[in-house]
Order: C-alpha cells, then structure tokens, then sequence
C-alpha cells in the first residue's frame, strides 16, 4: 500500500494570539488552532504532496509524532490527505487572493457582535473638524419650488422590517426587478462585450447576479428563481422547501426581534467573481462589494417610489447559498440579500 500523502490548504493564515501563542487560521473553512513551532515547521514542509517518511528526512521528528499531529491538521481541515477537499480547491478560473478569500468569507462566519468585545464608548457619528471659518450652504429649498419626484423618494427612502397581512404582487415584483436589475442595453469594447444596467458598476462590469426567493407572492411558483435580466424573466431554479426554510431561518435569526414575519421576497445577489476580477485583479473584491451597495440603493428607492417595505441584510450564508444554486462558490457565492414586503400600516 502507498503511504498517505499530505498537503496543506492554500488558505492558511498564521499570527500571534494576545497570550503570545502561534495561531493558524483556515479562512476557507473557519477553523483555527493554536499551534506550536514544531506543528508550523511540519506545515511548513507541506507546500508540496509529502508523506510521514519524507516530512521526518527533513525534521527529524518521529513518525509517531508526526502522524499525531497531521491527524489534528487534518481533522481542523489545515491540510489535505492523498487526495484535494473538493471545497478547498477545484477546477475554477480565479486565483483568489487570500487576502481576498478571507474577506469574503468572514461576511459569511463573522459577526456576532458580541457586546463584551466592543471597547470603550460607540464611536461619534459625525466627525467635528476644528475649521478656519465656517459658511452656512443656501437653503437647497431655494433652487426649486416643488420637489421633485427622486428627491421626495429620497427623503422617504427608508429601511421597513415590519410587513402588513397583504403580499407583493407579481406586478410590483417585476417593476422592481426591471427598474433596479435589468439590462438596458449591450456593447462591445475592447475588453469584452459588457452592459448597462440602472445601477452603476466599476468597469461596466456587472458581475452581480439576482436570484428571487418566492415567499408569499400569488401567481409564481416558489422556490428560488434566477432573474434573467436580459429578457425580464424568472427561471425557477430550486423547489427545494428545505433550502427555502433554512435561509428564511437564517433571516429571521440575524433579524431577531425586528421582525414580525418573513418577508414576501428575498433577493439572494452573488457575484460571478472573475467578470470584475479578470480585469482588476485586487481591486475586484472592494469594487464587487461598492457595486452591492449602488444595486442596494437603487433597489431601496424603486422600492421606495412603489410604498414598498425594502432592507439588506449584511451577514451572507455562503454555504447554503452554494448548495441551494449548486454554485461552486469560488465562482460564483453569496455576497448580499435584500428583503421586500408590504409595509406594516402604522
Ligand atoms: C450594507 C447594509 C447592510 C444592512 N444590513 C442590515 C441587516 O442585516 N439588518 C437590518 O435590519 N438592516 C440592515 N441594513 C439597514 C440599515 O440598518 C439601515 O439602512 C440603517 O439603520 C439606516 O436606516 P434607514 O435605512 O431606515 O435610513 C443594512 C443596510 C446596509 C446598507
């Protein structure tokens, strides 16, 4: 028989805890160890496939020790044996970036804002900047004499948990989806055939994707569906009621207790990562998540215009969304949520 051959997870990142001890820290999978200098330096001997009698020819450890402490690497998921986790790394165009990958994944398993973590006070909201000389702005009253539309939605524009005993109806669903997410129109340049769509998009490059979780709207089926925006269609993706659960469970938890029910619809964004990583490498990511937040705010003021209940949720569940779209998620994953309904009359 061939002695099992080890490798360790391209994800790994190692620093010192308050106490002064080496920690490593798999961002891919959210497991973390404290370790010590001999379990780094057998890390350390991992960049390439080895097995226990090559790792002891170059640490002089015993084979006994070293098999101990590659069972505890493997089973906190820091190395791999004989064969790839397919999660850790499978046939897909991006490089991540590591960096990049933890960022991502923290969204996912970060955030319990524990309140014994928080020092000191909550910072100021505004900032009071000692200044030269101060000039107090025109009232903005003064340029027009009615408001006009935009700026009254503007001022209106704000987030609703609470939703009354009436749904959405398929209609407003889809004035929504068209005003916020579709695409307007197609063209080519000299990097590609790119879009325009209502929200803006570092490099026109769009690589938001909108799937459409049916709650409670009458007249679609439920189950998740991918918005088509180029022809203004749902694609019914997953029926699976238990995925729907879960997430909708997921929803109610992190919202606990702002809301009274769940909404009628749940907008799952991913991004298809290498459409703005191809082009921007390192940039991609910040440039993925600030395209979030234009996609966000047109939603929240179409949604707005239309007296409708909109709010995001920052957490992302990446690993039931990658399940429940069967995406591999270094490809395409979970980045934001939007939640709409009927507001709760006051
Ligand atoms: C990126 C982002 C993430 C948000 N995440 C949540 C969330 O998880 N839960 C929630 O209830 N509201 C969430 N909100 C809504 C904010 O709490 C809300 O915008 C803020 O309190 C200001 O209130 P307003 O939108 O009513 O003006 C989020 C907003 C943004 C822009």
């Amino acid at each position: 028989m061939k002695p099992s051959r080890y490798l360790r997870s391209p994800f790994l990142f190692s620093f010192w805890n308050n106490e002064g001890k080496l920690v490593i820290y798999n961002y891919n999978r959210n497991t973390m160890a404290e370790i010590s200098d001999d379990v780094m330096k057998i890390i350390d001997t991992l960049s390439q496939w080895r097995n226990v009698q090559q790792i002891s020819d170059i640490l002089d450890f015993s084979k006994k020790d070293l098999t101990r402490a590659l069972g505890h690497l493997i089973r906190l998921k820091m190395i791999h044996k004989n064969t790839l986790a397919d999660e850790d790394i499978q046939s897909h165009s991006i490089v991540w970036d590591p960096i990049d990958l933890a960022m991502q994944r923290q969204r996912s398993y970060g955030g319990r804002f524990a309140m014994s973590k928080r020092l000191g006070k909550s910072p100021s909201p505004v900032k009071h900047v000692k200044a030269i000389s101060s000039f107090v702005l025109p009232s903005p009253g003064n340029i027009h004499d009615n408001k006009s539309t935009l700026l009254k939605v503007l001022d209106d524009r704000k987030s609703i948990r609470r939703y009354s005993d009436r749904h959405v109806s398929v209609d407003q669903l889809s004035y929504l989806l068209y005003h916020s997410g579709r695409i307007k129109g197609i063209f080519k340049s000299k990097e590609g055939t790119l879009t325009k769509r209502p929200y803006a998009s570092g490099g026109a490059r769009y690589p938001l994707e909108i799937y459409v979780v049916n709650n409670s709207i009458s007249g679609i089926q439920k189950g998740i569906h991918y918005y088509d925006p180029l022809d203004h269609k749902l694609n019914l993706i997953n029926k699976n009621t238990s995925f729907q659960k879960r997430f909708n469970k997921f929803i109610m938890d992190v919202q606990h207790p702002l809301m009274n029910r769940e909404p009628d619809a749940l907008f799952i964004i991913t991004a298809v990562f290498a459409r703005t990583m191809w082009k921007y490498e390192k940039l991609g990511l910040s440039l993925i998540l600030s395209d979030l937040g234009c996609l966000y705010q047109t939603m929240y003021l179409v949604a707005t215009e239309m007296n409708l209940a909109p709010c995001p949720i920052g957490k992302t569940d990446e690993e039931t969304v990658s399940k429940w779209l069967n995406l591999n998620w270094f490809e395409e994953s979970h980045v934001g949520t939007f939640m709409l309904g009927v507001p709760k009359e006051a």
